[in-house]
């Protein structure tokens, strides 16, 4: 059994060591609104928060993890900075088909925790997640609004 801290509650979870946080949360736990995208790092569409900080989840073993505290996107608007990156997500209506969105979301709220007033630099290198319906240009309007 592994213990994990996901969103402010202590879960028990049936799994491998090795089991990467991904499927914990998706298949174990029934937090689907974190997305498997690639599976080996590249995408970000996994991207959850430990201990604030932006974590592509399907490179991290469960065993890793240990007292870190997950948060996902399901939790992420009780975040006073992620309750600003999804006001304003929606306001600029960011999303297409939606599928990368989580993770830019999460993505973006990493940042602006680390760096409340990130320069244009700072954005390009900290939203990497990629997105096939190209909305980068709306998540860096987004991202500029969310830290304004
Ligand atoms: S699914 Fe994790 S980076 Fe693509
Ligand atoms: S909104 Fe469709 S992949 Fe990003």
């Amino acid at each position: 059994m592994v213990s994990l801290t996901i969103n402010g509650h202590q879960h028990q979870v049936d799994a491998e060591p090795d089991t990467p946080l991904l499927f914990v949360l998706r298949d174990a736990l029934g937090l689907t609104g974190t997305k498997y995208g690639c599976g080996i790092g590249q995408c970000g569409a996994c991207t959850v928060l430990l201990d604030g900080q932006a974590t592509r989840s399907c490179q991290v073993p469960v065993e890793s993890i240990g007292a870190q505290g997950v948060t996902t996107i399901e939790a992420i608007e009780a975040d006073p900075v992620g309750a600003r990156v999804v006001a304003a997500w929606v306001g600029i209506e960011v999303p297409q088909c939606g599928y990368c969105q989580s993770g830019q979301v999460m993505a973006a709220t990493g940042l602006l925790k680390e760096t409340p007033k990130p320069s244009e630099d700072e954005i390009a290198a900290a939203m990497t997640n990629l997105c096939r319906c190209g909305t980068y240009n709306a998540i860096a309007v987004a991202v500029r609004q969310a830290a304004a």
